[in-house]
């Protein structure tokens, strides 16, 4: 009794106390609003036009060119916002010139905050392979902690383009192939950078990218069309951004395809009507690099002019690097093809955030080179790094329980391009960080293992023909217990404008790790790279895989932890690896066909040469134990609209360590007025089990996890049959029928 009473009480007081912060939200976002309009009141028009100007320093390059007079343009009160530019001092030098302009409207100052600013975390796609939201959430805080104390205000991330190409060298800055565990990862990135408080020293504003639909350019050629129904781009790709955007994002990104036809930076069903009008978005939209310019070479603008008409009439608020805006918006005005008004819209939402990021207050106030100096790369922020490192491996093959290896071991071989190598476990866009302050494999073994005898040879370069170095590799194979074979791509190989053809390894270190397979000792692979690769051949010969991808400053020591047995891997793909460049697009949730694959019909959806299966499936990882699924059981065979199913199950660990364990719910509707997918994820949790324990999970199912794209476009359920799939990845899994009537 006296419990409920408390209880009772407390959530009173919740409610009275969640009442009174949104009470104070809309009093604030009202006296910002306020503040906003009077200084818009001040401004000339040309004044307006310079805070919707962003321009690249000289500190870093991030795109094809830089306009180098952007000093003189601050000066002028001719850009609202500077990329590029770090540090405290830095920052506070070109601050300092913003304040001596008329207005002296405060400088926003942007950068690719990616995956760690001065500590580099693992890349985004790695991260997303840890499934633990709260981990990939540590990292934006760390890297917006490190951002904010080097003078910046704002990152370009999350991006949350979903990719289902791993041609598209952009699929390492994402989270992978799919909506749910993409939208999930997308606010939780949010959640790292922004904080709860964007005035905060220690968070920075986060920026949605590439709005919308870059993931799926077409043959996963970077910056190339995209033509999709609007029930994919609703169904599976818009999703994360929502997500990130309702996590609260304040800015927006443009992508640089063109949508059905419409350049996304002149798109304004994008940008207004889905944006603005459906999901109440009241930030500002920067374009990507150069975007406004590009509407020329997409062949939609004839010039200048008629490109930022475009753009400013779609809802785009900020033009990042085209100088477009500052050179044709004034006179649009004047020839009355843009209203003046359309202008103020755009600049109160830039204001908003320089106000909300209290800018206004204090424009120096991240230019603290205090702050700076006891801030970047603290030892708790490498210990954080090193933690999501070892959370991020995903292990791909284990026979005989090769690994963990002994630590007794008495010498051990670590050859290839990756074993001694810093300079690309940072990856790509990794900000600030330096990767001559990365840990490489080599040292990570040798840190673990003092007393053990390490060899090392390079065995190839990543990308040349030279075979140069084989004769040494098989040498010190020879005399070792165990080889650990590091292969992989190089960083430069994804990212941005890296798109690759084959996802085979490079130059020759295929014919590296035939050499080193010849001498019989045993062998375990860990890959580096950015993307999924077709490793069929390793895959069938070599023991132990280990997916590394590129897990930043502290790769080496966290790649030791898992390869000595400190770590049990956990890590599960967020996006399928096929056997070969011609069955993508491959992903886990295809539709099932008119003719599905049939083994005994030729008439079926297949291939003549390969199997539709792919090499490793979405969702896939081992352990170092085993665990066992149960039988699935639910609380009803039949719900109806209002209730909830229960779906239990059993999970055991049988093997002899203790482990993580992702466990995934996926859903199929069986029959609907539209085809559905084969299954989708709905629901998953990682647990962690004691060699021998067994732990019942439950999930909850309603209709909101039954919801879709109807024939008519109305987004809802359907009664009928479904089924429920529930496995440690997408391919193996236990199902059950219920019916929703
Ligand atoms: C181009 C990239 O597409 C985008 O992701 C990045 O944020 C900008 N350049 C700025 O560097």
């Amino acid at each position: 009794m006296k419990i409920k009473k408390q209880t009772t009480l407390l959530i009173i007081f919740s409610i009275l106390f969640s009442f009174g912060c949104n009470q104070k939200t809309v009093k604030n976002e009202v006296n910002i609003d306020k503040k906003v309009d009077s200084v818009l009141k001040l401004m000339t028009l040309e004044e307006k036009i310079g805070q919707l100007s962003l321009f690249t320093s000289d500190m870093d390059q991030t795109g094809a060119f830089i306009r180098k007079e952007y000093q003189e343009d601050i000066k002028k009160g001719r850009v609202g916002a500077i990329f590029n530019a770090y540090g405290a001092a830095y920052t506070r030098k070109l601050q300092e010139m913003a304040m001596n302009t008329r207005m002296k409207i405060p400088l926003l100052f942007g950068y690719d905050v990616i995956h760690g600013h001065r500590t580099i975390f693992p890349v985004p796609l790695a991260e997303a392979a840890s499934w633990d939201l709260a981990a990939i959430e540590l990292s934006a805080r760390v890297a917006a902690t490190e951002a904010a104390a080097e003078g910046l205000h704002w990152t370009f991330a999350p991006m949350c383009d979903i990719a289902r190409d791993p041609r598209w060298g952009r699929v390492v800055e994402g989270a992978g192939e799919d909506t749910y565990l993409g939208s999930l990862i997308a606010q939780a990135r949010v959640k790292g950078f922004q904080g709860n408080d964007l005035a905060a020293t220690n968070t920075v504003a986060a920026c949605v990218k590439h709005f919308a639909a870059y993931g799926a350019a077409q043959a996963g050629r970077d910056y190339h069309s995209v033509d999709m129904s609007e029930r994919m781009l609703r169904e599976v790709y818009l999703p994360p951004y929502q997500a990130a955007i309702d996590a609260g994002a304040v800015t927006v990104m443009t992508s640089f395809n063109d949508l059905n036809g419409i350049p996304a930076t002149a798109n304004r069903f994008l940008m207004t009507d889905i944006l603005r009008n459906e999901w109440n978005f009241k930030g500002f939209v920067v374009t990507d690099y150069t975007s406004i310019m590009e509407l020329m070479f997409h062949g939609v603008a004839a010039d200048t002019a008629q490109a930022s008409e475009l753009s400013i009439l779609a809802g785009v608020d900020m033009d990042m690097q085209s100088g477009f805006y500052n050179q044709e918006l004034e006179n649009l005005v004047k020839t009355g093809k843009v209203t003046e008004s359309a202008i103020d819209e755009a600049v109160k939402r830039i204001l908003r955030v320089k106000f909300q990021l209290g800018l206004f207050e204090n424009p120096y106030k991240y230019c603290n080179e205090e702050l700076e100096k006891e801030t970047l790369m603290k030892p708790e922020f490498l210990e954080s790094a090193r933690d999501v490192a070892r959370k991020s491996i995903v292990l791909l093959k284990n026979e005989n329980g090769i690994l963990p290896i002994n630590k007794q071991v008495k010498s051990i071989a670590v050859i290839g391009p990756f074993a001694d190598n810093k300079r690309d476990l940072i990856g790509s866009w990794s900000a600030a960080g330096n990767w001559s302050k990365s840990v490489s494999l080599l040292e990570g073994i040798k840190a673990k293992l003092p007393e053990a005898n390490v060899l090392y040879a390079r065995g190839s370069n990543i990308a040349d023909d030279s075979t140069q170095f084989f004769a040494e590799a098989v040498n010190i194979a020879k005399k070792a217990d165990i080889v650990i074979l590091a292969l992989g791509e190089a960083a430069y190989m994804t990212g941005e404008a890296a798109s690759r053809s084959s996802l085979d390894l490079p130059g020759v270190q295929m014919q590296l790790a035939q050499k080193i397979y010849e001498t019989g000792k045993p062998i375990a692979v860990v890959l580096m790279n950015g993307r999924p690769l077709t490793i069929n051949w390793l895959n069938e010969k070599v023991p132990a895989i280990l997916e590394t991808w590129f897990l930043g400053t502290q790769a080496g020591n966290a790649i030791a932890d898992v390869l000595f047995g400190d770590y049990n891997p956990s890590g599960k793909l967020p996006i399928t690896f096929p056997r070969a460049v011609g069955q993508i697009p491959i992903h886990y949730n295809m539709k099932n066909t008119g003719r599905p694959m049939d083994p005994n019909n030729k008439y079926s959806s297949k291939y003549l040469d390969i199997s539709n299966e792919p090499l490793y499936p979405f969702g896939f990882g081992l352990s170092y134990t085993q665990f066992e699924y149960g039988e699935l059981s639910l609380s009803k065979n039949e719900i109806s609209e209002n209730e909830t199913l229960t779906v239990k199950i059993s999970i055991k660990n049988t093997g002899k360590f203790k482990g993580k364990e992702v466990v995934q719910l996926y859903i199929r509707d069986l029959v609907a007025s539209v085809s559905r997918p084969v299954k989708e994820l709905k629901a998953f949790q990682k647990i962690e089990l004691e060699a021998g324990e067994s732990k019942m999970l439950e999930f909850k199912i309603s209709t909101k996890e039954l919801s879709f794209y109807k024939a008519d476009m109305s987004f809802g359920y359907e009664k009928g049959e479904f089924e429920i799939l529930i496995g440690g990845n997408s391919r193996d899994t236990k199902n059950v029928k219920f019916l929703l009537k």
